[in-house]
């Protein structure tokens, strides 16, 4: 005959309630109501955190919609300054400049000109709005006429011959008044290169906010409509991050801050939070998540659609990424956010 124990369940220490339903944690109680939920909410999304990226071309009177961003346009100046007037009376941060040059070259001329297209929209946004930021996207896709982030020669794209053209890039946008420099290039040595540059022309407190960890992605789609930058022939997977690389990323954004970078960035942003995340656990600095070109075309055409409700969206996937780490969230949603927001 075999003797049954009967063992009592062993109690959580933390199951000790009167009310004999053996439950002291109730998760439920601090999401009672809104005031409370507020009270407890950890991540906030705040539009000074926020830049939205502007498409500048020549020309005037020009507001060209892209067809696969609604609500996004290529603008000449005068009609950008408009936009750019909206942006400054809300409290979005900054803006980032992507220029469209009027005819494109072997040496990117149009990237570092004096009277590049970038160059003089910084001057007139700087001149009307000067508290508002301005970010200089420095890389030559948009101005070299294969479409390349750099020179190319027998169909290889030279590393360090492109770094001097992306400095003199730098350091005409920092004559124009950009407020900070992003690189988004990714030849190696770059944040050292342009650094170096930026100092030598007495631009030591320009700082660098540096595309660290851009993975080669089928979500700059878009983009590339929009700032007319497709490579003409072959893709980026040879400068720009393999998707699968983790520890990679994590060398790139340290090697970056070794070489002075003040910001890192990663970009995309939805598909890469792991990484964000690592990078939060492991380093300093600022964060910068690009929430790219395809990733608010999913969004907007689900909402179109009516699949989707666009507000809680957004704001659902701007949370995760400040949640993942991030401090500072490049976005073509920033208006319609600061709008919700109530403070635009
Ligand atoms: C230029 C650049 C790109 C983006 C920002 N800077 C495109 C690319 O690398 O091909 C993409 C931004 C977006 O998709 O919103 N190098």
């Amino acid at each position: 005959m075999s003797t049954v124990t009967t063992k009592t369940p062993r109690q959580s220490p933390l199951a000790q309630s009167s009310s004999g339903t053996g439950m002291a944690v109730r998760m439920r109680r601090l999401r009672a109501n809104a005031v409370m939920r507020s009270l407890v909410r950890e991540t906030h999304i705040r539009p000074e955190k926020l830049i939205y990226p502007l498409f500048v071309v020549e020309g005037k009177g020009i507001r060209k919609p892209i067809s696969a961003m609604p609500g996004i346009h290529q603008q000449s100046i005068d009609e950008m300054l408009k936009e750019v007037e909206q942006v400054a009376a809300s409290s979005i941060g900054a803006v980032i400049l992507f220029g469209i040059p009027e005819s494109k070259d072997a040496q990117a001329s149009g990237a570092w000109s004096e009277q590049g297209i970038v160059q003089k929209a910084t001057r007139a946004i700087k001149e009307r709005f000067p508290d508002l930021l301005v970010v200089g996207d420095t890389c030559l896709c948009e101005y070299m006429d294969h479409g390349h982030c750099g020179i190319i020669e027998g169909g290889r794209i030279l590393n360090d011959q492109s770094l001097e053209i992306l400095a003199r890039t730098a350091v005409s946008q920092a004559e124009a008044g950009a407020d900070i420099i992003a690189p988004s290039d990714m030849m190696d040595g770059r944040i050292a290169a342009l650094r170096q540059a930026l100092d030598g022309a007495n631009f030591t407190d320009v700082p660098l906010m540096a595309y660290s960890a851009k993975f080669a992605s089928a979500f700059y789609g878009p983009f590339r409509e929009a700032a007319q930058s497709a490579p003409q022939f072959g893709d980026r997977t040879t400068y720009q991050m393999d998707p699968a690389n983790a520890r990679e990323a994590l060398r790139e954004i340290e090697l970056d801050i070794e070489e002075g970078a003040d910001i890192v960035m990663v970009k995309p942003a939805l598909p890469y939070l792991d990484i964000i995340s690592r990078a939060r656990g492991i380093i300093k600095h600022p964060i910068a998540a690009y929430n790219v070109s395809g990733e608010y075309s999913m969004v907007k055409a689900a909402a179109a659609n009516g699949w989707i409700d666009e507000r809680r969206v957004v704001l659902e996937c701007l949370t995760g990424i400040v949640r993942a780490g991030a401090d500072l969230i490049i976005t073509y949603h920033a208006r319609d956010v600061a709008k919700w927001l109530g403070q635009a």
